[in-house]
C-alpha cells in the first residue's frame, strides 16, 4: 500500500537478523553479552575479557585470555607506512574523518594485497570450516582490535604534531591506548606520574583513569543491531574485507544521533553555560528548536542500564582528575528532564552518552576525539556480528531492502524545447 507506515520507517520495528551475541530489553532496562549482565561484566570482566566473550560466545579460559591478549596487542603496534598516510590530513582535520579513512586504508592493505582475504574466499572457506580460513579470519579480528587504539592515538598525536610510540608489552588494552595517546607529555591528566615528578619519567597511566576506560569500552563494546553495527553487517554482506565494512561502521558512528552524541551532550552543555539556563534551554527542546542530546533511545523505553554505571565511574573520575565545571550544568539539566512530562511522556531518559563526554574531557581528550572513544571499544562489536554472519551455517545473502514507491506513474520523454 501507499505511504510507509512510521511504525516501519528506518527499520524501527524489523528484525534483520538472528543473533546469540547480545541481548537488549528496552521495556526493562536489560543488556547481556551472551547471556552475562552488563553490570556483572562491567564491575568483575576486562575488556578484553568481554572481546573474547561477544566474539566466541564463552568466557575464556585464562590460557585462551592470555593468547587473545598477546595476539591483539601485538597486532596493534604502529603501521609504519600509516605515519604517512595520517600526516596527509590537514591540521584540524576531525579524527573520527581520519579514523574512516584509516580503516578503509587499512583494507587496501591487508584486504586487496592478499585475495585470500576477500570475503567471497575468506567466507567460502570458513563456511567449510578450513582451519586455516578461520585461523585467518581470527588474524583479521586481532589486528582490527588491536590497530583500533594504535590509529586512534595517531589521530590524535598527528595534530599536535608529535611522534608515534610504541607502547611496552605488559600493559593492558586500555592502558596500551591511554600511553601511545600520551607518552613523554606528563602535563596531561593520563599519567599517573603528571604533576608528581616534572621531568618525564617512565610513563604509567593512571590506575583509576586506565580502569574507568577499560569499564566505558566493556559498556560500549556491543549493542545488538545499532546504526553503526548494521551498517557493517550490511556492507559485510556483499563480501569485501573485514576492514572496508568497518570503515562504513565508523562513518555511521560518526553521526549526531548515534555515536557523536557524546561530543553534542558537551556542545549542549557549554551552550547552556549555567544551572540557572536549564528551564529556558528545555522550553526550545519542547519548541523542537533544540535536541536533548544524551537522551532518548530507539529500543530502551525506560532507562539505558549503561548510564547508571557510566554515572558511578564519573564520580570515581572527578575524583581523580577535579570535577567537570559543566557537572552542575549536567545534573541540572537530567534531574529537571526526569521530571518533566514531555520527556517523560515520550520515555526519554539519559542513554549511554549522556554521562560519558564529561568523562573523557575530565580525563583531558579533546571533545572532538569523543566518538573515537566510542569507536574502539564498538569495533569488538562490529567484528563479533560480522564474525557471526560469515560463519552463518544458511551462508551470506546480500542485505537488500525493499522500498514503497511514491513517486510519479509512467510518462514520455519531453523534448527540451517543449518543457514549460
Ligand atoms: C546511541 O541504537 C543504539 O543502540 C545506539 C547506542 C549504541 O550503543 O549503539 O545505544 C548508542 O546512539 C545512543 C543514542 C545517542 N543519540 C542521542 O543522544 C541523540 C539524541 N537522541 C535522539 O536523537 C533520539 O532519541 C534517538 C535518535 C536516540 C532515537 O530516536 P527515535 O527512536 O527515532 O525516536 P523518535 O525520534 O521517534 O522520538 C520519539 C519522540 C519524538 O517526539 P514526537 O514526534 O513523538 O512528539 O521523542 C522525541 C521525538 O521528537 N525525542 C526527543 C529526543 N529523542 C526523541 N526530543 C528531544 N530530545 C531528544 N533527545
Amino acid at each position: 500500500e501507499r505511504g510507509l507506515r512510521v511504525a516501519d520507517r528506518g527499520f524501527l520495528n524489523t528484525a534483520v537478523i538472528e543473533s546469540a551475541i547480545t541481548y537488549i530489553d528496552g521495556e526493562r532496562g536489560i543488556l547481556r553479552y551472551r547471556g552475562y549482565p552488563i553490570e556483572q561484566l562491567a564491575e568483575k570482566s576486562t575488556f578484553l575479557e568481554c572481546a573474547y566473550l561477544l566474539i566466541y560466545g564463552a568466557l575464556p579460559a585464562r590460557s585462551q585470555l592470555s593468547h587473545f591478549e598477546r595476539e591483539v596487542l601485538l597486532h596493534g603496534i604502529m603501521h609504519a607506512d600509516a605515519t604517512k598516510f595520517f600526516g596527509s590530513f590537514r591540521y584540524d582535520a576531525h579524527p573520527m574523518a581520519m579514523l574512516t579513512s584509516a580503516f578503509a586504508y587499512l583494507g587496501s592493505y591487508y584486504g586487496e594485497a592478499n585475495p585470500s582475504l576477500q570475503g567471497q574466499t575468506l567466507f567460502t572457506k570458513c563456511a567449510k570450516g578450513d582451519p586455516e580460513a578461520l585461523q585467518n579470519m581470527d588474524k583479521q579480528i586481532y589486528r582490527l582490535i588491536g590497530k583500533a587504539i594504535t590509529l586512534a592515538a595517531m589521530a590524535y598525536r598527528v595534530r599536535q604534531g608529535r611522534e608515534f610510540v610504541v607502547p611496552p608489552t605488559g600493559m593492558s588494552y586500555a592502558e596500551s591506548f591511554l600511553y601511545q595517546l600520551d607518552h613523554l607529555s606528563p602535563t596531561d591528566s593520563f599519567s599517573a606520574s603528571s604533576s608528581a615528578s616534572p621531568s618525564p619519567s617512565p610513563y604509567k597511566p593512571h590506575p583509576v583513569l586506565a580502569r574507568a576506560l577499560d569499564i566505558l569500552f566493556i559498556l560500549h563494546a556491543d549493542h545488538e543491531m545499532n546504526a553503526s553495527s548494521t551498517t557493517v553487517l550490511q556492507t559485510g554482506s556483499s563480501l569485501p574485507d573485514p576492514y572496508s565494512a568497518v570503515a562504513a561502521g565508523c562513518a555511521s558512528l560518526y553521526g549526531p544521533l548515534h555515536g557523536g552524541a557524546n561530543e553534542a551532550v558537551i556542545r549542549m552543555l557549554v551552550s547552556i553555560g549555567s544551572p540557572n539556563n536549564v528551564p529556558t534551554f528545555l522550553a526550545a527542546v519542547k519548541r523542537r528548536e533544540k535536541v536533548l542530546s544524551g537522551f532518548g533511545h530507539r529500543v530502551y523505553k525506560t532507562s539505558d542500564p549503561r548510564s547508571f554505571i557510566i554515572r558511578k565511574i564519573a564520580d570515581e573520575v572527578f575524583a581523580v582528575t577535579g570535577p567537570d565545571p559543566l557537572l552542575d550544568t549536567a545534573m541540572a539539566l537530567h534531574d529537571a528532564a526526569l521530571k518533566d512530562d514531555y520527556f517523560v511522556s515520550r520515555k526519554l531518559a539519559p542513554n549511554v552518552d549522556f554521562w560519558s563526554g564529561l568523562i573523557y574531557r575530565a580525563m583531558g581528550f579533546p571533545m572532538d576525539f569523543f566518538p573515537v572513544l566510542f569507536v574502539v571499544p564498538r569495533i569488538v562489536g562490529w567484528v563479533a556480528h560480522w564474525r557471526q554472519m560469515m560463519l552463518s551455517p544458511e551462508g551470506v545473502k546480500i542485505w537488500r531492502p525493499r522500498q514503497i514507491y511514491v513517486g510519479p506513474s509512467e510518462r514520455s520523454y519531453v523534448p527540451f524545447d517543449e518543457r514549460e
